[in-house]
């Protein structure tokens, strides 16, 4: 899986690469005006966020019902946003992505629509530790039929990652969904750029980004980060390493205000 042979006009659409996409759970209830950078189901009223949703989402049934199951449960505002789900999906597959790694699943939105986006032979690890939310999405996965792809493991991510990787999973992932614990970002961030595959070397020769991984972090933090409380810990810890990313470079970096708020920084 590794390496692929691509044509030249399939450019974009074969881009080989690792993606990390980090994600918040949290966003400021109280924002600014300027700072209204937040997810679809918490912007019922805005109607430009009703036109994209309404122009652009192409939800699977069961995908649909999840959403909508999650929507009961008092902790929803953690979920990702399903346009942001959507994109990360559709990078997914423009990378042919197999194997990958979803950090904090919730009740597993995110880990159905990227199952969805896995070939039949592709794996998703997903890492949480709780039962009780992922209990919530596992009947949707078996309904969707894309169960035998969630690798579920039920302990702290940390210890998953490190499990990959010693039992020699480093630079076998196609791309990683960082959403757990803020204030372990820079280590799951640190330890999926270990678990990333390389590049592709072998067809460099056509395009140059083959060379490349995408990094996804989730960084806006509802508008918080901008002026960070120094007790806030979840929030420092997100400015530090968008501070990081800002000046790491083994990548390349774009900030997307889409959802919580994205970077997408590609591995050089
Ligand atoms: C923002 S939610 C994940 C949302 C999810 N990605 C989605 O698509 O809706 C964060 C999750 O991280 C989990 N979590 C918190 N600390 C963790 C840790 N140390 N290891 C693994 N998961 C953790 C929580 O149980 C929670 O389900
Ligand atoms: C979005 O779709 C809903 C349901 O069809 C409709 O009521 C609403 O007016 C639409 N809003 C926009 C901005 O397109």
């Amino acid at each position: 899986m590794s390496f692929r042979s691509v044509s030249r006009e399939a450019f974009v659409g074969s881009i080989t690469l690792g993606v990390v996409f980090v994600a918040g759970y949290f966003f400021g209830k109280k924002k600014s005006p300027t700072m209204s950078i937040t997810k679809s189901h918490c912007e019922k009223d805005n109607p430009l966020m009703q036109y994209v949703l309404n122009h652009s989402m192409r939800e699977h049934p069961v995908l649909k019902s999840l959403r909508l199951r999650t929507m009961e449960d008092s902790w929803n505002i953690m979920m990702v946003a399903c346009e942001q789900s959507q994109f990360m999906a559709n990078l997914a597959r423009l990378i042919k992505a197999k194997k990958a790694l979803e950090i904090g699943v919730y009740t597993g939105y995110n880990t159905l629509n990227m199952a969805l986006a896995l070939p039949d032979d592709g794996v998703l690890v997903a890492c949480d530790i709780s039962e009780d939310y992922t209990n919530i999405g596992k009947p949707f996965w078996k309904e969707a039929g894309v169960e035998q792809k969630i690798d579920l493991r039920i302990q702290p991510a940390l210890k998953t990652l490190d499990d990959l990787l010693s039992a020699g999973q480093a630079e076998t992932f196609d791309f990683a969904f960082i959403d757990a614990d803020k204030v372990n970002y820079d280590r799951y961030y640190e330890k999926s750029l270990q678990l990333l595959r390389k590049g592709g070397h072998h067809f460099v020769k056509y395009i140059h980004i083959y060379k490349s991984k995408l990094v996804f972090i989730q960084v806006l933090w509802g508008g918080k980060v901008v002026n960070p409380s120094p007790d806030d810990e979840d929030t420092v810890a997100i400015d530090k390493l968008n501070k990081k990313l800002h000046r790491d470079t083994r990548v390349s970096l774009s900030m997307l205000t889409v959802g919580d708020g994205l970077t997408l920084a590609i591995k050089l």
